[in-house]
């Protein structure tokens, strides 16, 4: 899958309104989580996919330093986040520290009344579950419904064990979209 061009193509604009359909979005600084959500999205019939962006890039020490302040968030691009009419939304993100501030902006963001969630989350190997925890209970307070969550390690992914877990995930999420 090429950046942001699907199912936009030529232009980073989502549509003014994003409903009656799948939303995955996602968050991909080095590609790990970009692939995953490309193997994912051929699980689902037609997604609408949007890749978060940061207002800027930054260097990596820029993004480490910010990712150790819990919360820690940035101004993001590229994406719709009124999500409340949408049938079920597969949200991405790398690991970072205690925040990956695109997605948190976009966490920050996000109308999500009701909407059943599947969180997917990439790590180099270590203190996932905590993360993916407290990942959970923010997206929660967003007001989504989260029904499924996936921990990914980066060296793991393209393995079978990789694929048998994305198969269930995204049934998961099928199995209660709206
Ligand atoms: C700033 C930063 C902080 C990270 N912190 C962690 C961490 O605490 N634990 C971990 O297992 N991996 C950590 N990682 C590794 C990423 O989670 C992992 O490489 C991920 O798959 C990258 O996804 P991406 O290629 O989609 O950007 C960190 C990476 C970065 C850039």
């Amino acid at each position: 899958m090429t950046e942001n061009t699907h199912p936009w193509p030529g232009t980073d604009t989502p549509p003014a309104t994003v409903r009656d359909e799948m939303v995955l979005t996602y968050y991909s600084r080095t590609g790990t989580t970009a692939t995953v959500a490309a193997n994912l999205a051929e699980r689902f019939e037609v997604p609408t996919v949007q890749r978060i962006r940061p207002d800027r890039e930054r260097r990596y020490w820029n993004w480490l330093a910010r990712s150790f302040v819990p919360g820690s968030t940035v101004p993001i691009e590229g994406v719709e986040t009124d999500l409340r009419d949408v049938n079920a939304l597969v949200l991405g993100t790398p690991k970072w520290t205690l925040s990956c501030p695109p997605v948190t902006g976009f966490v920050e963001r996000a109308r999500l009344d009701g909407v059943p969630t599947g969180l997917f989350l990439t790590y180099g190997g270590f203190d996932e579950r905590r993360y993916l925890h407290r990942l959970v209970e923010r997206v929660a307070d967003a007001g989504a419904d989260v029904v499924a969550t996936l921990l990914v390690k980066r060296d793991r992914v393209g393995s079978p064990a990789y694929h048998e877990a994305l198969d269930a995930f995204a049934a998961a999420v099928l199995d209660e979209r709206r």
